[in-house]
């Protein structure tokens, strides 16, 4: 999502007291509403955040090279995928908490509390409306169809999004299916990958291909950009929520988890509990275009309640996490890039 590394330096307090005063936030996440989010936090309990902003990945390597001596509490970043080679790395501890375990659906969090998703944000399928008919397609394994032969954009398969996608396409189909999906997709893709999610509803709103798949916010981002351009781009797509009629359209989580080393574990874990409320479901939520994991807060947000209520696939998303080499390799042997 962020691929520019935007470092901030602050000063990091990094003394534990019985009581913490501050807690330690290293997040990739970077919205309007994340003013709103971290002020609610301090006006409800008094603790003071200090940010550390970086790139996604950025971060979890900062955070393996502070080893022992990192003051960082909490990491927030974007993607089961990445959140699950952070576990994998060893940089998370569990959270037992009974208000986080209400209040997040169970598909939504690591299992074992390692780390807990936030908000929900779902992989779509965009077409040229006038180059595809509504119901033309309705899943993503209609993308493997011989008829999409040189019409579809697809962003490379080194991005996580779609390694998580992948990770989804194992479990509800096997391993030899997924990979007879992806090299029908490959094959049927207009040109090599290139750019992110955006360029892809680009390139299709521009009909140099008919069909992608991206993340909802960044059609969401089109659609109430300030740029004439972009909202007209977004016009000319249509948007599929896929696999409706069997395991659901493929939903991933923005989250976070408590550090390993994390000086201020109270705050730490109260700060995740935050993140559950009301309040900052909605600013976590909106900031993005995304859809909050606590089922009873309801926003008010005109893109994605035009796309409506939809199925979602049930699968825990650590799966999406655990399936992450498989899926590289499934890529790799398609040579998909
Ligand atoms: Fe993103």
């Amino acid at each position: 999502m962020r691929t520019l590394a935007l470092l901030i330096t602050v000063v990091l307090a990094g003394t534990a007291a019985a009581q913490d005063k501050v807690v330690n936030i290293y997040s990739s996440r970077h919205y309007q509403t994340d003013e709103q989010l971290y002020a609610g936090f301090t006006k409800a309990t008094g603790i003071k955040i200090n940010r550390i902003e970086a790139g996604e990945d950025a971060l979890i390597e900062r955070i393996r090279n502070e080893g022992a001596r990192s003051p960082a509490d909490v990491m927030i970043t974007v993607d089961a995928g990445r959140l699950w080679r952070a576990e994998q790395l060893g940089l998370f501890q569990p959270v037992k908490s009974k208000l986080l375990e209400s209040r997040i659906p169970a598909n939504l969090r690591e299992p074992g509390g390692h780390w807990f998703g936030f908000s929900q944000r779902a992989r779509v399928i965009a077409y040229n409306k006038n180059k595809v008919k509504p119901g033309e397609i309705e899943t993503y394994e209609e993308l493997a169809d011989a008829k999409w032969k040189g019409r579809i954009c697809m962003r490379s398969a080194t991005s996580v999004y779609n390694l998580s996608l992948m990770g989804a396409l194992i479990d509800h189909l096997g391993e030899q299916k997924a990979e007879a999906w992806a090299k029908a997709v490959r094959d049927n893709l207009a040109q090599e990958p290139k750019g992110g999610d955006t360029d892809q509803l680009k390139a299709v709103a521009a009909g140099q291909c008919d069909v992608t798949v991206s993340n909802q916010y960044y059609y969401a981002r089109l659609a109430r950009s300030e740029k004439p351009d972009e909202r007209q781009a977004a016009e000319r797509l249509g948007i599929v929520m896929p696999n409706q009629k069997t395991w659901g359209t493929h939903v991933n989580i923005p989250g976070g988890g408590v550090l390993k080393n994390a000086p201020h574990r109270e705050a730490a874990v109260k700060f995740l509990e935050y993140l559950a409320s009301d309040e900052a479901q909605r600013y976590f939520a909106d900031g993005n275009n995304e859809w909050p994991v606590v089922a009873s807060v309801k926003l008010d947000n005109p893109v994605l309640n035009a796309l409506g209520d939809f199925k979602r696939d049930r699968l825990n998303v650590a799966v999406l996490g655990r399936n992450q080499p498989s899926s590289q390799k499934i890529y790799d042997r398609v040579a998909w890039k």
